[in-house]
């Protein structure tokens, strides 16, 4: 149970893997996949991104000079196998390796996210998750990933955020091949995830003959769905509606009886909630308005909005439910006030903080993210970096923001209770 020290800090325990979070699409640039062509809301494309591509070894050190002990990174398949049953690109191969060395030397402990919102092109021409021979496929991909990789990583994140990946490609038509209320494909593609990361738990354990216990898991998105009127009777049906959608289907399609077996930790990411007023979603990422959040008194920063009672809520009700382990995968906020992030990472960590002392096991936090990056549909507009990226200079500067200061204290000492005075929202 995590105590308090004299002083009234709060205290994480020992080991608590304090991390931090990209993906290859989002940071790497250089990269052949259906998000090469898409240009985002503000204009911007994803082809040089915070070209992590070539800078990793900076970007390393950045995170040795923050002090995570753990980061959560994309391996991005369309670089690795160009058809398939393709034997994988060796060059492409080595550059992971020498990311998984580094990062060693540093004294991270890397978390691989196997599918991270993207894939090769001939997979996208065979109609993406949709179609089920690209279970087949991304099972023989990571047949051959596994083997290389595994004397430097033990802990893998097969899929993240199958929901939001699912939603956004086939009902909201954010994600490219933006297709809009497709019902019928956004289950196919649940399904094919959760019998691909059944399998690939099989592959992984297997090719495991070194005496380790790989770590399984996916990353599951929470958002908690509600009314803004007590008494809203279809917006309290459309919440529920979400929920189910969302939270309930995805998560029993990957964890649900015997399927439960492929996990041995349940990764959760967490960024706040969605609250329905007249069926709109009362969110900026909804098209709401700040005038129109602030005169109903919702917080919200860039995306969604805050909740930090909703993470409690959350862990209980999982950790009740499957009795694994916890990784918080992601959690961030967006937003160019530092002082509201500050406060908004405060407000989160009290709550894990408190949950854990309830007896949930959870065994580490990966803040989103170590760089501002590219926001998928939005572009480069939602700043979320613990490091703040120029895009306007070709030289793309990394520079600490005050929440990674912040971030830096907690990792370094996992002691929190040393919030800056700042303006509180
Ligand atoms: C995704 C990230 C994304 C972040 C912030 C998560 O849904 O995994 O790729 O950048 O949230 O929106």
């Amino acid at each position: 149970m995590p105590p308090k020290t004299a002083e009234n800090r709060l205290v994480f325990p020992k080991g608590f893997l304090w991390g931090t979070a990209t993906s290859a699409t989002q940071v790497e640039g250089h990269v052949i996949n259906e998000w090469t062509d898409f240009v985002a809301q503000d204009g911007n494309h994803c082809r040089t991104a915070c070209n992590h591509y070539h800078r990793y070894g900076e970007d390393i050190d950045w995170m040795a000079s923050l002090g995570v002990k753990g980061y959560r990174m994309g391996i991005e398949w369309s670089r690795l196998q160009s058809g398939p049953g393709a034997e994988l690109n060796q060059v492409e191969l080595d550059r992971y390796l020498d990311i998984l060395k580094r990062l060693k030397q540093a004294g991270i402990t890397p978390m691989l996210v196997l599918h991270h919102f993207s894939n090769p092109p001939w997979i996208s021409k065979l109609g993406g998750w949709t179609n089920p021979a690209v279970v087949a496929a991304f099972v023989d991909y990571v047949r051959k990933l596994v083997p290389v990789l595994k004397d430097h990583v033990y802990i893998w994140n097969t899929f993240n955020e199958p929901d939001t990946y699912a939603s956004l490609c086939y009902l909201l038509g954010g994600f490219p091949p933006c297709r809009k209320w497709r019902i019928g494909s956004f289950r196919k593609v649940i399904r094919h995830m959760a019998d691909a990361h059944v399998q690939c738990s099989g592959v992984i354990r297997r090719l495991y003959t070194n005496g380790v216990t790989p770590e399984i898991g996916i990353a599951k998105n929470w958002t908690v769905f509600g009314a803004y009127h007590k008494f809203a009777f279809w917006d309290h049906a459309l919440a529920g509606l979400c929920h189910y959608l969302f939270n309930e289907f995805v998560v029993d399609a990957f964890m649900g009886g015997e399927r439960g077996r492929a996990s041995n930790y349940l990764g959760l990411n967490y960024y706040g909630r969605s609250r329905f007023l007249n069926f709109q979603p009362l969110l900026p990422a909804g098209g709401a308005s700040p005038a129109q959040l602030k005169r109903l008194g919702i917080v919200c920063d860039d995306m969604m909005e805050r909740y930090p009672a909703g993470l409690g809520v959350m862990l209980k009700q999982l950790y009740a439910r499957y009795q694994l382990p916890i990784y918080l995968t992601e959690h961030g906020a967006a937003s160019s006030d530092s002082d509201f992030r500050i406060h908004d990472l405060n407000q989160h960590l009290e709550v894990l903080h408190q949950t854990m002392k309830s007896g949930v096991d959870v065994r580490g936090f990966f803040y989103w993210s170590l760089l501002d990056n590219f926001e998928w549909q939005f572009g480069y507009s939602k700043k979320f970096g613990l490091y703040s990226v120029d895009f306007a200079d070709e030289a793309l500067p990394r520079k600490l923001t005050a929440v990674g200061e912040f971030y830096r204290q907690i990792c370094r000492t996992s002691l929190l209770g040393m919030e800056p005075a700042g303006k509180k929202v």
